[in-house]
């Protein structure tokens, strides 16, 4: 199993906390915002005696909700072709189990979520790559690239949409490129839609869901962790109108036991969080965006892509290593007694040595600490050696 990048320096932040430092965390999707307060009062005020095992595919009201709340985004599921998971980590490795065997091949659009990588060797499965570029803004890449990667043992396309860690978001176009290639080769397109809610600029998101004829090939994966700002509560789902994928996924799902009850009656509650709420989240988080676009691009010799959604960016630096520079950062670096966290972005590809001279910044703090956070890697940068 692969570390996670997002995680593995955690013992040198701690170490540098303990020596006095303070850290902007920009390494993590952990964001700021509260959680709504609808949620965590569901919680309080359940009145249960017993605190069982929900069905394994999760409770059929939550179910029946979370349809409800897909119909009102063009999304025409019922609470049969749901299954709730502990978090879209769990609805993620139930797919790649549903629909791969050992050894088979999963097409995925890099730089990637990292833990990507984590399931697929936890499932036996081999990541194929196809790089999508920085300098393309992170654009689907062309479709022959994709048939060029298509072998006997390929059974799946994967993207995640708007994308972990580049904030790139397809477009209804590229969606329906995808869509033909899995359907003249029979393969399943996953699309982890766990950003769905973050989108800017007046985009809108298109599920793979809402794309006609592609029933029997779309699984969508989703989560309340980064919707409702609510990633402690271990919430997500797998949603298919493919049968077989859900009675074979309700098997892995059976094995588990059941997804967790209180967080469940937390998420069943989250759906009623009003649209307002939303809109000031989003607001929020393009103004930050905004923010530590500017600020990066003041920076000479660093490349930034500009996010369409989420909320993360992959920056390039003018350095060779940023393993190494994570670490020194932490280790070796501080402004005033202050110093970031960032995750090395080579973790999130799976060619080896793509991705060594980007990081990933999480756009999770507010818009002060950013201009702050961004200022302590440009002085970094003017005395960092590789
Ligand atoms: C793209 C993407 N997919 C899935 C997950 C997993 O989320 P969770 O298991 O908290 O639902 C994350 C978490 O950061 C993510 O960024």
């Amino acid at each position: 199993m692969p570390q996670s990048p997002i995680r593995k320096l955690v013992p040198f932040a701690e170490q540098a906390v303990k020596n006095g430092k303070s850290i902007y965390y920009l390494n993590i999707g952990q964001p700021d915002i509260k959680t709504p307060k609808i949620a965590l009062q569901a919680v309080k005020d359940s009145k249960i005696d017993t605190l069982a095992y929900s069905r394994s595919e999760g409770s059929e009201i939550y179910r029946q909700k979370i349809s409800d709340y897909y119909k009102k985004h063009d999304i025409d599921v019922s609470h049969e072709d749901i299954i709730v998971t502990t978090g879209g980590s769990e609805a993620l490795l139930f797919a790649f189990g549903s629909v791969m065997d050992v050894e088979d091949e999963v097409i995925i659009p890099e730089p990637f979520y990292a833990n990507y990588n984590g399931f697929s060797i936890a499932s036996g499965v081999k990541v194929v790559p196809i790089i999508s570029k920085i300098e393309d803004n992170f654009a689907l890449p062309p479709i022959e690239e994709f048939e060029k990667l298509i072998t006997p043992k390929t059974k799946a396309i994967l993207i995640c949409n708007p994308g972990n860690p580049t904030g790139y978001l397809y477009s209804k176009q590229e969606i329906q490129k995808l869509a033909a290639i899995v359907k003249k080769h029979d393969l399943f397109l996953l699309a982890d839609e766990v950003y769905r809610e973050f989108v800017y600029d007046g985009n809108t998101h298109y599920s793979i869901m809402q794309e006609e004829g592609l029933e029997d090939y779309a699984i969508m994966i989703d989560s309340v962790s980064k919707r409702y700002s609510m990633c402690g509560a271990r919430i997500g789902c797998l949603v298919s109108k493919n049968k077989d994928v859900i009675q074979t996924a309700l098997k892995f799902a059976q094995a588990r036991l059941s997804p967790p009850t209180l967080a469940q009656i937390a998420s069943e509650a989250a759906l009623e969080t009003p649209q307002s709420y939303f809109d000031a989240v989003i607001d929020e988080y393009v103004e930050r965006r905004n923010t530590l676009i500017t600020e990066l691009q003041k920076i000479e010799g660093v490349k930034v892509a500009k996010p369409k959604g989420a909320f993360y960016c992959i920056a390039e630096l003018p350095i060779k290593n940023s393993d190494h520079f994570a670490q020194w950062l932490l280790e070796d670096f501080e402004l005033n007694g202050e110093t970031i966290m960032v995750a090395p972005a080579g973790g999130f590809y799976s060619t080896p040595g793509a991705g060594l001279n980007q990081i990933r910044i999480a756009y999770v703090l507010k818009k002060e600490s950013l201009i702050k956070a961004v200022n302590i890697l440009k002085e970094a940068l003017k005395v960092y050696k590789d």
